[in-house]
């Protein structure tokens, strides 16, 4: 069976980590390898750039820098880990990955998704995932959630206002419209057992 790029999408405490976990875990039981992996990061160059990315002050990077972060540990992520297991006939779930940089970073009259497309093509040679799965949570739950697991302490991304959640989480929905054959919108209200049997009902397709 050919390789799989399979990207898990949403905001911040959306059950993201969670589902790629449990679907990894589903898929493995098939006899397949997967490989679990996150962004940014998911290489020992890319975790570094990832650490530069989530700790320290909100304005330590302006959005134009943080764009071309993200595009090089992606970049790095790509080269060194995706790609070689692709090739492989291998499996990726990605926690997070190039809609998270379309929905974070496009901020209006600083960068467009156009922008944000080029620096992939640049950096990725314009990699996209084969299924994508936006899980789709009200944004008061997603952070009661996130505020539970963090006690409060959150990074420098997901600590952002209201307002800029918001626009990400729309972002990922108009996303879904557009391409309704890669991306998926789930539910994540759902219990983490219903949500995962919902994501393999949605790569039966891949599966076969
Ligand atoms: N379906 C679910 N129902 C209730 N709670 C859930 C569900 N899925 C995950 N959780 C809990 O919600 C919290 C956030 O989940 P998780 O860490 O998977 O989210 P995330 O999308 O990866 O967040 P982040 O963007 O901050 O990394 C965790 O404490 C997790 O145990
Ligand atoms: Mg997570």
């Amino acid at each position: 069976m050919a390789g799989r790029f399979i990207s898990l999408e949403g905001g911040e405490g959306t059950g993201k980590s969670t589902q790629a976990k449990a679907l990894a875990k589903a898929i493995e039981s098939k006899g397949i390898t997967v490989h679990l992996t996150r962004e940014p990061g998911g290489t020992p160059g890319a975790e570094i750039i990832r650490n530069l990315l989530l700790t320290g002050q909100e304005d330590k990077w302006n959005m134009r820098t943080e764009a071309l972060l993200f595009a090089a540990a992606r970049a790095e992520h790509c080269q060194s880990l995706i790609e070689p297991a692709l090739e492989k006939d291998e499996w990726i779930i990605s926690d997070r990955f190039i809609d998270s940089s379309r929905a974070y970073q496009s901020v209006s009259g600083q960068l467009n998704d156009e922008d944000i497309m080029a620096l992939h093509r640049v950096g990725s040679c314009g990699l996209m995932p084969h299924r994508t799965f936006i899980l789709d949570l009200p944004e008061e739950v997603a952070a009661r959630r996130a505020d539970a697991r963090d006690r409060g302490d959150s990074d420098r991304i997901g600590g952002r206002d209201s307002d800029y959640h918001h626009s990400v989480m729309s972002k990922f929905r108009e996303y879904a419209k557009d391409e309704p054959g890669r991306i998926k919108l789930i539910d994540a209200a759902e219990s983490q057992e219903d949500i995962t049997a919902n994501l393999l009902h949605d790569l039966s397709d891949l599966l076969d």
